[in-house]
Parts: structure tokens; C-alpha cells; sequence
């Protein structure tokens, strides 16, 4: 595994001839198999950051490392989950799975234990050979969550990857996704704009604020989680009632409000 290190990260677009400053000063480090959620407004530069560790974007000032190592462009230590679930529409479920893994070079009997473990833990059995169309989008996240990993990458990367999901799937995918991150640790940059979703699945939650987008808070939520064992209860709806989250996500509201005011002015 290893760490994500944002230090002085900075990017300016050009638009219509002028500078735009999309981010500033970004300073952040995921831990080695932390989990990682970045909350803010439409705008303010959550895709950029994500981009940039995913080595889709560059940064015009400071660095970002993945595992100490500058990241310059895409590579096999970072898997990328979309919202839009990015799935080959020509190959079977299996055959998605399977993709990253012969790029690799993992020798076939490895691929066949790995893709059949995930395809077991993320409820896609019986589905191996269907294809993406005959898939509903919370099935085809599922598979796109499998895809990333059963790569075993350094670290994953996430960019609202249930936002195009209906209420009840994405409720569902978010119990998976907290089962899956407690049973195989990672380091996971996660971006939501879903406070609720980003409490109860982070270990730490940074919050952004607009123009020029900048860190406005990181909040300590594992601590939390372990002290009033969340993780005891199975269904999101009875870790939203507790009113350790209660009290964290209006404290996160309130930070996001904030910044509604800043903008009206
Ligand atoms: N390639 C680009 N060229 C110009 N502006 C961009 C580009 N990518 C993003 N932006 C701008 O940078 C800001 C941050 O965008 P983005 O990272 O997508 O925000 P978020 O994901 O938080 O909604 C936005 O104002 C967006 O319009
Ligand atoms: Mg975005």
C-alpha cells in the first residue's frame, strides 16, 4: 500500500483569456490504508485533485506523490473509479473484471481466484457473463468498484462513484462499500458532495471551499466511528441515528453553509 501527499498543490486554468484559480494550497496526506472523503461545493476543484492523483491532471504548483513517487501520468498503482461507470460495453462482466488484470501480466489461475473472490463479495454472482447493458447502473458500479480492486492497486481513487445511483441503490452500495473498506483496508481518496455518505464512510473528511478551492477543514470521524462503534450496526440508516453522526454532519453542514454566505456576498 502506500500514502497520497498533496503538498502546495495549486492549478490555474486559462479560460477566455484570463487566469482562473481552480485550487490553492492544498495540503493533505492520506495515510497508507486510510480512507479518505472530500466534501465541498459544485466547483470547487474535488475532480481536479482527484485527477491529479490519478495523473490525468497536472498540478501548476506544488506536487502530488503516490507512495513518495511524483505522480506525472496514470499508472497501475492508482485505480480509478468514475460515476459514470466506465465499463467496456463490448465485454462480459468477467471480461471487465479481467482486463486490468492480463494488462498486468497475472498469470491466469491468479486472475480466476481473484476476479471469483470479488465477484463473490461485491453480489455478482450469477452475472459473469451478462453485459454491461443488461445491467442496472448500481450492478455496473459494482462491477466497476470489483474492476479497481482486484487490481490490489497502491491506492483507489473515487469520484462520486454513486452519484449517478438511484436513493436505495446507492444506500445499498454504501453498506458494501463500508463492509469492503473494513475488510480490505486501502488507501482511498473518495470525493462526494454527499455529507451523510462521506461521515459515514471516511476515516478523516476534508472539507473544501470554493474559489480558489482550499482545505477548509479536516475532520478526525474514526475516531469517532470506534469509540461509539458504528460498526456494530449493520444498516446505515441506524449509524445516521446515532447522535455522534448526527452531531458530525451538522458540523459539516454548518462549515458548507458557511461558504453559501461567502458566495452571496
Ligand atoms: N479543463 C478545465 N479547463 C478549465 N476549467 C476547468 C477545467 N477543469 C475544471 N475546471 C474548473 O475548475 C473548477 C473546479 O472544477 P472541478 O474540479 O470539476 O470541481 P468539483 O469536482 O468540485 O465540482 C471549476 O470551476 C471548473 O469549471
Ligand atoms: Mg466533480
Amino acid at each position: 500500500m502506500a500514502n497520497i501527499q498533496f503538498q502546495g498543490v495549486g492549478r490555474v486554468f486559462h479560460q477566455g483569456g484570463k487566469d482562473f484559480v481552480a485550487l490553492e494550497g492544498i495540503d493533505l496526506e492520506v495515510h497508507d490504508r486510510e480512507f479518505v472523503a472530500v466534501v465541498g461545493p459544485s466547483g470547487c476543484g474535488k475532480t481536479t485533485c482527484m485527477r491529479m492523483a490519478a495523473g490525468l491532471e497536472h498540478a501548476t504548483a506544488g506536487s502530488v506523490r503516490v507512495g513518495g513517487i511524483e505522480v506525472k501520468a496514470p499508472g497501475p498503482d492508482r485505480a480509478v473509479v468514475f460515476q459514470q461507470f466506465a465499463l467496456f460495453p463490448w465485454k462480459t462482466v468477467w471480461a471487465n473484471i479481467e482486463f486490468g488484470l492480463i494488462s498486468l501480466g497475472v498469470a491466469a489461475d491468479e486472475r480466476k481466484r481473484r476476479i471469483e473472490h470479488y465477484i463473490a463479495l461485491m453480489g455478482l454472482g450469477g452475472y459473469e457473463q451478462a453485459f454491461p447493458h443488461q445491467l442496472s447502473g448500481g450492478m455496473q458500479q459494482r462491477v466497476a468498484i470489483a474492476r479497481a480492486y482486484v487490481l490490489d492497486p497502491k491506492v483507489l481513487l473515487m469520484d462520486e462513484p454513486f452519484g449517478a445511483l438511484d436513493a436505495q441503490t446507492r444506500v445499498v452500495m454504501q453498506e458494501e462499500l463500508v463492509r469492503l473498506a473494513r475488510q480490505h483496508p486501502r488507501t482511498v481518496l473518495f470525493i462526494t458532495h454527499a455529507v451523510e455518505e462521506a461521515v459515514y464512510l471516511a476515516d478523516r473528511i476534508v472539507v473544501m471551499s470554493r474559489r480558489p478551492g482550499r482545505i477548509r477543514e479536516v475532520i478526525d470521524v474514526k475516531t469517532v466511528r470506534e469509540a461509539e462503534q458504528w460498526d456494530r450496526l449493520s444498516r446505515i440508516e441506524d449509524v445516521m441515528d446515532q447522535g455522534s453522526f448526527v452531531h458530525l454532519r451538522t458540523h459539516i453542514w454548518k462549515l458548507l453553509r458557511e461558504q453559501q454566505g461567502d458566495a452571496a456576498h
